[in-house]
């Protein structure tokens, strides 16, 4: 299959998917959109209300707020890709839990493998669990790393920073450094996975 035709395929069967509760409360499936050859890949939560309604990623408040973010560094939606790691929408957008992100990941795996980005970068913490599970926000947010040959950076969810205005500067300057970090993609350091603390300070190897 080409592969415009397997994301046709993934946001088709996001309409009609059954492979977890959300689908419940779904009005309309959020598969993400983007263009094939989008060299960023952004990945949200879930779709909110409005998201829920139109069937489009990022349409609400946060939306507008990841649409200037964007603008700041020149870029626009239509240069990205942008979707979510559960494409229903949970009720009262709670949390999605463990089951419905595991059931869900099949879709977005499609998306990447096809879409093959030159970076992820993850908005918030359940799509930065999916490449990084250990690792805390609060230290990782925009640093950009390797996760099996791909590079991620982690950054807040645009959602939190209008919730806590002090964030508001912080994912703004995240967001400042991403053509640098686009540009020196090649040469992120790999992640090692499990604390942050062993990440910047490297165990001494005893000699003997
Ligand atoms: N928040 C998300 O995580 N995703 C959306 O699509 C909208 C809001
Ligand atoms: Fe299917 Fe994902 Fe929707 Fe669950 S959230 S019903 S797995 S498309």
């Amino acid at each position: 299959m080409k592969s415009d035709e397997i994301l046709a395929k993934v946001a088709e069967e996001v309409q009609v998917c059954t492979k977890c509760d959300l689908h419940f409360s779904r009005k309309n499936g959020v598969p993400g959109e983007g263009p094939i050859s989008a060299e960023i890949m952004f990945i949200g939560e879930g779709p909110g209300f409005h998201e829920n309604e139109q069937g489009r990623p990022f349409v609400g408040p946060a939306g507008q707020f990841l649409d200037e973010l964007l603008g700041q560094v020149g870029m626009q939606r239509g240069d990205v890709f942008i979707g979510n790691v559960v494409k229903c929408r949970p009720p009262g957008n709670r949390d999605p839990r463990p089951e419905e992100l595991a059931a869900c990941d099949f879709f977005l795996e499609q998306q990447i493998q096809t879409i093959n980005p030159k970076v992820i970068v993850t908005l918030g913490r359940f799509s930065m669990g999916k490449f990084i599970p250990n690792a805390k926000i609060s230290e990782v947010h925009g640093l950009a790393m390797r996760v099996k040959g791909r590079l991620i950076v982690p950054m807040y969810h645009p959602a939190a920073a209008l919730h806590q205005p002090s964030l508001r500067p912080v994912v703004e300057n995240d967001f400042a450094q991403l053509p640098d970090l686009i540009a020196s993609a090649e040469s992120a350091p790999e992640y090692e996975v499990e604390t942050p603390e062993e990440k910047t300070e490297p165990k001494q190897l005893s000699m003997f």
